[in-house]
């Protein structure tokens, strides 16, 4: 029997692309599931592009449109023919500072992935380190979840928790939080891409249902 073909996916990122670095890497050794088959940058001077140039994965800048928080309905449309174009089959969100909207979610439907650096609900939106670490709180950490029109509110696929420890300081607990990204966003991609899962509710079960691509 010939071999599944493999899962292209596509990153969009705005900044410093630590995360896209984990997932190609991760992609590379074959732990991710699929591979990275395009990353998109809204903004054209993020180091996630240049990181990507080194890694070999093509790499476009494509404007947003005007909105400073969102991509706007005809970027949208951009994106998406990009994305089409090379391939991509599902969207991870690593770092990308615009919320998406039915144009693109309606194309990509249970199919965009997103990383949040708090262990949600708690700390949604900006700065999510920081807001917990200002909070107080003992323990913050990761979360991966699916992406719907709510802001960072979609199904959790998974979290990771990262200690607040004495003598933390934001830079050190920030620090931390992103090395639990680098391994909790490859490994739950990879789960995502292989593993059936059921939503019932707000609940992600694994080990029912379907796989994200039959559903
Ligand atoms: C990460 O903390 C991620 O959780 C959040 O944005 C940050 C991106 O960092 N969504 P990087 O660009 O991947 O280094």
């Amino acid at each position: 029997m010939a071999d599944a073909p493999v899962i292209r996916l596509g990153v969009l990122a705005s900044g410093r692309g630590s995360n896209f670095v984990a997932l190609a890497e991760a992609a590379r050794c074959g732990r991710l599931g699929g591979e990275v088959a395009l990353l998109v940058s809204d903004r054209a001077e993020a180091p996630a592009l240049g990181h990507a140039r080194r890694l070999g994965v093509p790499a476009l800048h494509l404007d947003p449109g005007p909105k400073r928080t969102r991509l706007a309905p005809e970027a949208e449309h951009r994106y998406v023919g990009a994305l089409r174009e090379h391939g991509v089959r599902a969207v991870l969100l690593a770092g990308f500072m615009r919320v998406l909207h039915e144009g693109f979610l309606e194309a990509y439907a249970g199919a965009v992935l997103n990383i949040h650096p708090s262990l949600l609900p708690a700390f949604p939106g900006l700065e999510g380190v920081r807001q917990a670490f200002e909070h107080g709180v003992a323990v913050t950490g990761c979360t991966v979840h699916l992406v719907d029109a709510s802001l960072d509110a979609g199904p959790i696929l998974a979290q990771r928790p990262v200690p607040v420890l004495p003598g933390d300081d934001l830079e050190s607990l920030t620090a931390r939080v992103h090395e639990a990204e680098h391994v909790l966003y490859p490994e739950t991609v990879r789960r995502f891409l292989t593993e059936p899962f059921a939503v019932v509710g707000r609940r992600v079960v694994w080990g029912a249902g379907e796989r994200w691509d039959s559903r």
